[in-house]
């Protein structure tokens, strides 16, 4: 019988679960087996594992994050653990690996897949900046979540007549921050993309009050530039050498209370729009994506990853994704200025 392991790696997002429970439904279809892998690499290196079974799998697919548990491992970092992530493939009997991340788990998974080893990719994360794919599954609960937020902070901001600025998520690009954006009616959004000019801000901020609209909602995420600059929380780096974001809200507000004279405040959205229950969207996409997982593992279609194209679930190579981000269109960013101010 065949035997898949199954992982998932980087940051939690809304809609692990349903591809979890597709992987392990489809794998009885297939009379296939499944082990799952916890704390994504780690799990890998350390030999951490737990039955995937139907009891398991039961009753996720409304549930947020992870059963597994994930990790920002990167076994390539040391050479001690690459061997021992092999010896636990060995010591697990694995026929092939469902591997569901981000950049970083994906770029893994193409390395082991270069090795030889038999993996099939599932794309994820809240930022949907993965090329190959239209939507990453996690994005449209996150979207979701900060359009809510974006609604609620319309109303007191009118009522104190205040500047109110919403930090979203996003490190190297601005989908959330657009589609939230967009979709709540704010009236400035600030992407990593496009370097932040504070008299364009200004500007819209005092058209609006020219228009008698004393308050106004700014949307940025966490990765926009401000004086040329990345917002750090910290610099120390992670294993694959990312820094923790953060603070460009609070630089903005302070920045636009210094130069308008109005009252600016803050809300950092931050791992609320992670959490909680994935939307119909994120639990359909994530179950076709597991189920045609595993059909490609069937197939024997390794080193390749399940896409969403168009209403299509396709097998793309998982490096298709992993080099190059896909990054906001400038003339997407245009159009949404139409509705700016
Ligand atoms: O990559 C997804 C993401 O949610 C980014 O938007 C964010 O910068 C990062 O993860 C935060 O990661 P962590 O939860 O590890 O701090």
């Amino acid at each position: 019988m065949l035997k898949i392991g199954v992982l998932t790696g980087g940051g939690d997002c809304p809609g692990l679960n349903p591809v979890i429970r597709a992987v392990v439904r489809t794998a009885y279809r297939e009379n296939a087996e499944t082990i799952g892998i916890q704390w994504g690499w780690k799990g890998l290196i350390e030999n951490i594992t737990m039955p995937l079974n139907h009891a398991t799998v039961s009753g996720i697919i409304n549930r947020g994050g992870t059963i597994l548990g994930s990790s920002r491992t990167n076994p390539y970092k040391d050479p001690a653990n690459l061997e021992k992530l092999k010896q636990t493939w060995k010591t697990l009997k694995l026929d092939a690996l469902v591997a569901i991340g981000g950049e970083d788990t994906l770029g893994v998974a193409t390395k082991l897949s270069k090795e030889g080893y038999n993996i099939v990719g599932v794309p994820k994360t809240i930022d949907n900046d993965l090329s190959g794919t239209d939507f990453t599954f996690g994005f449209d609960t996150a979207v979701n979540i900060a359009m809510e937020a974006i609604d609620r902070l319309h109303t007191t901001a009118e009522s104190h007549r205040r500047i109110l600025v919403a930090e979203v998520m996003g490190r190297h690009a601005g989908w959330i921050a657009l589609h939230a954006g967009i979709a709540g009616g704010a009236d400035i959004i600030l992407i990593p993309e496009v370097p932040i000019k504070m008299a364009e801000v200004v500007e819209v901020i005092k058209k609006r009050n020219e228009r008698g609209k004393s308050f106004s909602i700014i949307v940025v995420a966490e990765g926009a530039k401000f004086e040329g600059n990345e917002v750090l929380l910290e610099k120390k780096v992670d294993d694959f050498g990312h820094v923790r974001l953060g603070g460009i809200g609070e630089a903005l507000a302070r920045k636009i209370e210094e130069v308008t004279g109005q009252e600016a405040r803050v809300a950092v959205l931050g791992h609320i729009q992670r959490g909680g229950s994935p939307s119909a969207f994120d639990r359909m996409l994530g179950t076709r994506f597991g189920e045609k997982a595993v059909t490609l593992v069937k197939q024997g279609l390794f080193g390749h990853m399940v896409a969403l194209r168009g209403n299509e679930i396709v097998p793309i190579k998982i490096e298709e994704a992993t080099s190059k981000l896909k990054t906001v269109d400038p003339a997407f960013y245009e159009m949404a200025k139409t509705f700016f101010g």
